[in-house]
């Protein structure tokens, strides 16, 4: 198949678009590079630098013949999207609005949506599965909640076909080791716990231990990124196959504490890491986990290098790639 990968030079944008040109699809990558870095374009796929709020130029990109989209191209920072909410209106909501009409106009009816487990808020029982209520906690849940929403209209309304995957914590680099660029300003707790491990910052800031959790620090479901890019290519088979949406979870069903991923780090990378226990995070669940039986049931899709070893150490490799350690 012919693909477009909006966002296809970001984090989990490389990967995907490695995961489908290994399954032998053409790929373009359109990207304006604000996230994304050239280091993750392959020589293989096409590039297009361009910006999904500009129409005429996404359309233009858009009728290259394209069977199918994937659409990563957004802001996901939740903390930000509560003080920048015109930011995240912008690029999530109208870009994507840009996206869904400019691909109608095009004539390409077969999409695949980075969604997020921060549709689904606080949670009221685990694991969490796709019948949890919807209510996100922040402005950027609340987007990617609203494309949901959008998208089934248009499928309704137009017949475009969709798989809205509800990432939960995306974590790891290429199992491989083929992806370059490291992400920029990590927040997140993984490569946060890398930098300190190099040496970029002095320690790591552990949000809280007085959770009711095992060690009293948060667990959170961490999955793969090589994992998430086999979801995207399974979610694309399944809409070809079934010509039908679907709306589901990609976990990797372990809870894992700050704790246990600050302890697998030292033993991966063999540094010391200093950590320091400050106070809760405003807005932080104690604790979520994805049920993917859905995943399994109709992509026949489970996570596979999510464990908290191949986590930690594949992104200590991307980290040594890249010099930074
Ligand atoms: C993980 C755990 C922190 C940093 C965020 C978004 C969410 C989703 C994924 C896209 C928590 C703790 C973290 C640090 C720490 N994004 N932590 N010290 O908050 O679960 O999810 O990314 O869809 O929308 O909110 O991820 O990596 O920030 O935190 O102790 O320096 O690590 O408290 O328990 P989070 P995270």
């Amino acid at each position: 198949m012919k693909i477009l990968v909006i966002g296809g030079a970001g984090y989990i944008g490389s990967h995907v678009t490695r995961e489908f040109l290994d399954a032998g699809h053409a790929v373009t990558v359109f990207d304006n590079l604000s996230s994304g870095v050239r280091e993750n374009l392959f020589p293989e796929a096409e590039f297009v630098h361009g910006d999904i709020l500009d129409y005429p130029s996404l359309l233009r990109a858009m009728r290259g013949g394209f069977d199918a989209l994937i659409h990563l191209a957004a802001f996901k920072a939740a903390g930000e999207s509560m003080l920048k909410p015109e930011k995240y209106s912008l690029n999530n909501l109208s870009g994507t609005v840009n996206i869904l009409n400019a691909a109608l106009e095009a004539g390409v009816m077969k999409l695949v949506f980075s969604s997020s487990a921060a549709t689904y808020g606080e949670p009221q029982y685990l694991p969490i599965d796709e019948k949890h209520p919807t209510v996100p906690e922040n402005y950027y849940g609340f987007t990617k909640l609203e494309i949901e929403r959008i998208l089934s209209w248009y499928d309704k309304l137009k017949g475009l076909r969709f798989a809205a995957l509800r990432y939960f914590n995306a974590a790891g680099y290429d199992v491989a080791g083929r992806i370059q660029g490291l992400e920029r300003n990590p927040a997140n707790l993984i490569p946060v716990v890398m930098e300190a491990a190099c040496g970029i910052r002095p320690e790591v800031q552990v949000f809280g231990n007085d959770y009711p959790t095992k060690d009293g620090t948060g667990v959170r479901d961490y999955v793969h990124v090589s994992d998430l890019a086999r979801g995207h290519v399974a979610a694309l088979e399944w809409i070809e196959r079934h010509d039908a949406s679907l709306v589901v979870n990609l976990g990797s069903e372990e809870g894992l504490s700050v704790l246990e991923i600050i302890e697998a780090a030292r033993r991966v990378t063999g540094r010391t890491i200093p950590a320091k226990i400050v106070g809760r995070r405003p807005g932080d669940p104690a604790k979520l986990v994805a049920s993917s039986a859905l995943a399994k049931a109709t992509l026949g899709w489970e996570a596979r290098y999510s464990d908290v070893e191949t986590l930690v150490r594949t992104s200590w490799e991307a980290y040594r790639r890249a010099g930074k350690a």
